[in-house]
Order: structure tokens, then C-alpha cells, then sequence
């Protein structure tokens, strides 16, 4: 059986200043000096004007600093984009990719996301894929079926444990206070594992699948803990030190 180092990933979406960034990351970095960077990874996902700026902030410490998408074209005429390769050329380990906020506003389809994920693979990010069901999908029993295509039409088939963290976000559980209870929450991670698995083992079983939509600080310990979760993706809990540094510890 594998071991898969947990994840914890803030996403900051469009939120924050330079001042505001700059106390953030100040309490974050105070408060993480007991992690073990051995057995925690840590990603920090600002919006594209404050990544340089955390970046020198975050400079030595055990913390990455990812983008929340990105295009799919190299380069080219696609006024107010950016690039994987530019994202690359910055510094930044990863990107956010297939978040239901881009696939809502940006009606961003999976084919789309399968293009920006094979360009931010082409430029050596890490992608972090979102994917999760609406609440009229879920009540409809659709919530596997919505996975299950997701994954298969969302991936190029180059993806692995390296490239790819894959983030099983609930629609209706994103910044609402409503969680799936934990019982729905492994058992769907474990089914998103074992679609991977039919494909290919390996993969399956390192790749890590982090839970996201309104995780905080009481109740990170429950769900980090279950089985199949390696981690979370947090948005609305980031943004507040305390919450964070709470969920990182837990
Ligand atoms: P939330 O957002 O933690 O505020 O629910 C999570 C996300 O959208 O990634």
C-alpha cells in the first residue's frame, strides 16, 4: 500500500491585496515552523497579481505557490490570458485547474479543461484538477456518473501521480458551510480511486484525491483523517491565519 504525503492547498480565488497577502503569509510562516515538510506539502494559490510578490515572500520556506489557471495556447493572441508556459517561466509549481467557479463564469467545458491540462503538463506544472457534482446532480444520483466523466474527459491520458492531484469538490458544498457527511465523503474518493484503478493501478493508489468545499478548521481533523482523502482545498478557511494553520496541523 502507498503512502501519499498530505496536501493542504489554499485557494485564495479573487481575493486580497499586497498588504493584506503580506500579513497572511507573515502569520502563516509564524505559525508553521513545527510542520514536518516530510510528511505535509504545502501550496498557496493567489490570484496573478500577487504571485511574484508571495513568492519572494514564501522564498525558502517549506510552502509552493500555484496559479488558479491557466491557458491553453502557449502564447498568442488571447488578450487579458496567461499562459502555462509564462505561469512556468515565473517560478510557480502548480495550477489550478477545472474549478466549478471557471466551469460556471468562464463555462469552461471539460474539453477546454483537457487543453489546459495538457499544455500546464507540457510546461512541467503540477495540475490540480477540480472536479465535483451540482446539487441538482447529486440528488438526481448522478454523483459518480458526473465523476466519472469529469476524469475520463477532463485528463489526457498522460496524467500520473506526479503531474496530476485531482480535488473532489461538491458544487454545493463550496463556500456554503455544507458538507457532504464523512461517510459520503470517503466513499466517493474511494470510487474516484477505483475509476483510476481500472485504468491504471499504480496510479491509482499514489495519486493523491483532496477534499474541497468549505473545509475549516472544525472540521479538517474528520475528514483529512478518512482513507482515501490526501489532503484539501481550501477556499473561504484560507484566507483567515488561525483557520489555516489549524487545518494544516490537524
Ligand atoms: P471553500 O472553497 O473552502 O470556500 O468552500 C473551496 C474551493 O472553491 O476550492
Amino acid at each position: 500500500m502507498s503512502i501519499r504525503k498530505k496536501l493542504i492547498a489554499a485557494n485564495w480565488k479573487m481575493n486580497l491585496n499586497k498588504d493584506d497577502s503580506t500579513s497572511l503569509i507573515n502569520s502563516i510562516l509564524s505559525g508553521i515552523s513545527s510542520v514536518d515538510p516530510m510528511n505535509k506539502d504545502i501550496l498557496i494559490c493567489p490570484s496573478f497579481t500577487l504571485l511574484s510578490h508571495v513568492m519572494l515572500l514564501l522564498k525558502g520556506s517549506i510552502i509552493n505557490v500555484g496559479a488558479q489557471d491557466c491557458h491553453f495556447a502557449e502564447k498568442g493572441a488571447y488578450t487579458g490570458d496567461i499562459s502555462a508556459l509564462m505561469l512556468k517561466d515565473l517560478g510557480v509549481s502548480s495550477v489550478i485547474l477545472g474549478h466549478s467557479e471557471r466551469r460556471l463564469f468562464h463555462k469552461e467545458t471539460d474539453l477546454d479543461v483537457c487543453n489546459k491540462v495538457k499544455a500546464a503538463h507540457k510546461s512541467l506544472l503540477k495540475v490540480v484538477l477540480c472536479i465535483g457534482e451540482t446539487k441538482e446532480e447529486k440528488d438526481k444520483g448522478l454523483t459518480l456518473s458526473v465523476l466519472k466523466n469529469q476524469l475520463d474527459n477532463s485528463l489526457n491520458c498522460e496524467f500520473n501521480a506526479e503531474n496530476t492531484v485531482i480535488a473532489y469538490e461538491p458544487v454545493w458544498a463550496i463556500g456554503t458551510s455544507v458538507t457532504p457527511t464523512t461517510q459520503e465523503i470517503q466513499a466517493t474518493h474511494s470510487a474516484i480511486r477505483e475509476h483510476i484503478a481500472s485504468k491504471d493501478k499504480t496510479t491509482a493508489s499514489n495519486i493523491k484525491i483532496l477534499y474541497g468545499g468549505s473545509l475549516k478548521a472544525s472540521n479538517a481533523k474528520e475528514i483529512l483523517s478518512l482513507q482515501d482523502v490526501d489532503g484539501g482545498l481550501i477556499g473561504g478557511a484560507s484566507l483567515v491565519a488561525d483557520e489555516f494553520l489549524s487545518i494544516i496541523n490537524s
